[in-house]
């Protein structure tokens, strides 16, 4: 009965947490499958052991069972994206790639809305009635939230009038009105409650309520902007007609529209909402472009993210004046060191900033900045911070200048600068523990080997108590050591382990990037992988063959030659491929024509290889291993130490070369 009581508050305190992640923070952790699962669970035991209801489970909570969580809806038209602009330039491609593939000599005109920042949902009309609602979703499949919609004043459960079709898409934004967000995040601090940190995030979390009420209760708004008919409807020529026909039907629909046909009449209508989009009680982010003609709107159809015939012309972000606290020198995986400059938060776009990365030291230079700065702060592209200017007039006397470093803040050896690439490196590489630990970090994420569970906290503690001083160390680690660290308990520390021993089967392509060599990302990883097919070829490769791989150019290169040039690495490298199960670049292989397409047998220690890494590449490369040296054998291939195969195979005359030979062996297979 223990273990079911439990059981029973174990899956309690999840749900709860998934709760709290999904209706209060907005941010879902777990599919909704899985949620159903685990919920499933939860009512068969407390259906079976009735004793342990307790008033305050998640099943006895309204809105938590299955009926009332929302279901999953497919939608009827894949509900897209649009395509971004934040320029006039941008604009005018967009206008110009129209004017000039699709439609030639002829005066187009374009609606102009404004781009209203909030949640994108779906409405299906039936003979004229609301009858579902649903969120984008992935844009395939969205989230049923019609009782919810029913809550909102200006959307109308029967649409009004004459001819209204059979079946009918609306599509529109639900957004909480700025001063609605400001009240709402007041009541929330007098009770204490998280804050919704903008009105676009107050109205997803009202949206995804459970509790139609308290969606009732944050009045939302909705503006309709797109329709979609279900049958060749008799339907107005133009997407103006159309939203005119919605607001007949007793749709809303914003009143800021503009018809035009000149790109000086579109910029004018930008820029004035971009002037006073302060003093709308919604947030806007831009305006949307759209074909006015709904025969050429069909005609142009859809790429697979967006519509041809729209655009989205946004705002750049707006720019907020704060006060420069400080700024620290981060040191790189690479040694590359970055300042960052720390200012009092800001909100812009709906997110707080606290940090801006001012690049190198010519940034620094240009802004002339000075802690105590007061400095305007944007966001580049509406998402990086970024410190466009300091206001020089604000200066204060205890403002002081900054000086980017001479020595390693992490390690203080000197700084290096490098004039090709125009930043400042700390060059001491492992021996600087801030490069060391963001190395192993990287060594073990995700697109590299992928030991999750074994996570920066685990690593920089292991760094810090001198328990791993190289990667290899990572391959020899023993729960007992973990169980020392604070805060892991003997469960995780076996967790740990294995993660890393599954870790060691990767591939070539993943191995390269975890090696976190200067510039090579992913993108080249797999470049090299494709052309040396195994490590042990790329640590042998000079510069001149790097340079004439297709995509790998001078300056990359020569960063992959330094680093297997310096003898420490080469070291590691080696043991590495040892103690690691390298699956070998698989394309290039198997090749009936290949010089390996052999009955081949292996004896002895290899210095590069382990075994299996050694087999494996030769099946790739077509031959067929056998353990017994006999008449069939057409090749030996011996490293150190090779015994009695050796003899056997001398006697019979079989080919023997030994593991230098094979890697040029392997080489030709390859061209
Ligand atoms: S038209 C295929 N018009 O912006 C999408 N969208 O960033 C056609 N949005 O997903 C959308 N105001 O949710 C259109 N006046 C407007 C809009 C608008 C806001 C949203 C919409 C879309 C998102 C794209």
């Amino acid at each position: 009965m223990k273990k079911i009581k439990y059981k029973i508050n174990k899956l309690r305190k999840k749900i709860l947490k998934y709760d709290y992640f999904y209706h209060t923070l907005d941010k879902p952790i777990i599919s909704d499958a899985e949620y159903d699962y685990l919920l499933n669970q939860l009512y068969d035991l407390e259906l079976k052991y009735k004793k342990f209801i307790t008033h305050n489970s998640p099943t006895q909570k309204v809105g938590s069972n299955l009926l009332n969580k929302f279901k999953k809806v497919a939608h009827f038209f894949p509900m897209l994206s649009l395509e971004n602009t934040f320029d006039l330039n941008g604009y005018l491609k967009f206008e110009n790639r129209i004017k000039k593939k699709y439609i030639v000599n002829s005066i187009i005109d374009f609606c102009c809305e404004l781009k209203i920042d909030g949640i994108a949902v779906s409405l299906i009309y039936e003979e004229g009635s609301l009858v579902r609602a649903a969120t984008r979703g992935d844009g395939y499949f969205g989230e049923n939230i019609t009782n919810n919609i029913k809550t909102i004043q200006s959307i109308p459960l029967q649409l009004q009038g004459s001819n209204i079709p059979k079946r009918l898409e609306i599509r529109g934004e639900v957004f909480m009105l700025k001063s609605d967000f400001f009240k709402l995040n007041n009541k929330f601090s007098i009770d204490r409650k998280k804050h919704f940190s903008n009105p676009r995030n107050a109205a997803a979390g009202s949206l995804r309520q459970t509790n139609s009420k308290i969606t009732a209760q944050r009045k939302l708004m909705f503006f309709c902007h797109g329709f979609n008919f279900f049958e060749e409807t008799q339907c107005f020529p133009t997407h103006y007609e159309m939203l005119i026909q919605l607001k007949n039907w007793g749709l809303p629909v914003n009143k800021d529209i503009l018809i035009c046909s000149n790109h000086l009449e579109l910029l004018n209508f930008y820029k004035k909402f971009e002037k006073n989009r302060k003093s709308f009680n919604f947030d806007i982010d831009g305006i949307v472009v759209k074909l006015n003609s709904l025969y050429l709107q069909k005609k142009l159809g859809f790429n697979s993210k967006s519509p041809r015939w729209a655009i989205a012309f946004k705002f750049s972000s707006k720019e907020e004046v704060t006060k420069l606290n400080n700024v620290k020198f981060e040191v790189g995986r690479t040694g590359v060191i970055t300042p960052v400059a720390y200012f009092n938060p800001v909100y812009i776009s709906g997110v707080l900033i606290k940090k801006a990365s001012l690049y190198n030291k010519s940034e620094i230079n240009r802004l002339n900045l000075h802690v105590n700065d007061y400095i305007v702060v944007k966001r580049s592209g509406d998402v990086i911070p970024k410190i466009t200017n300091v206001i020089q007039e604000k200066r204060l006397k205890n403002a002081k200048k900054i000086f980017f470093p001479i020595y390693c803040p992490v390690c203080n050896s000197e700084l290096l600068l490098n004039t090709e690439e125009k930043i400042i490196r700390c060059l001491s590489g492992l021996t600087c523990n801030a490069q060391k630990k963001k190395l192993f970090c990287h060594f073990f994420s995700k697109n590299a080997l992928d030991a999750s569970g074994l996570g920066p906290s685990v690593i920089y503690k292991l760094i810090e108590k001198k328990i791993i001083v190289n990667l290899i160390d990572f391959f020899y680690l023993e729960t007992e050591q973990l169980k020392n660290l604070s805060n892991i308990g003997e469960k995780q520390s076996i967790k740990i382990i294995k993660t890393i021993m599954k870790s060691k089967k990767t591939t070539m392509n993943r191995f390269i990037y975890a090696l976190g060599i200067v510039s090579v990302g992913e993108v080249i990883a797999q470049k090299l992988s494709n052309y040396f097919s195994f490590t042990h070829n790329l640590i042998n490769s000079n510069q001149r063959e790097l340079e004439s791989i297709n995509g790998i150019g001078k300056v990359v290169a020569k960063n992959i030659f330094s680093y297997f040039s310096i003898s420490e690495n080469r070291k590691l490298v080696k043991k590495l491929i040892k103690i690691l199960d390298i699956a070998p670049n698989h394309h290039k292989f198997a090749n009936k024509k290949s010089v390996l397409n052999k009955n081949i047998v292996i004896t002895g220690v290899f210095k590069d290889f382990s075994r299996n890494e050694l087999k494996e590449v030769l099946i790739k490369l077509g031959a067929r291993i056998t353990n017994k040296v006999s008449k069939k054998t057409e090749l030996l291939i011996f490293g150190e130490k090779a015994g009695s195969k050796f003899v056997e195979a001398s006697k019979l005359n079989v080919k023997m070369i030994n593991e230098e030979e094979l890697y040029i062996l392997i080489k030709k297979s390859n061209n």
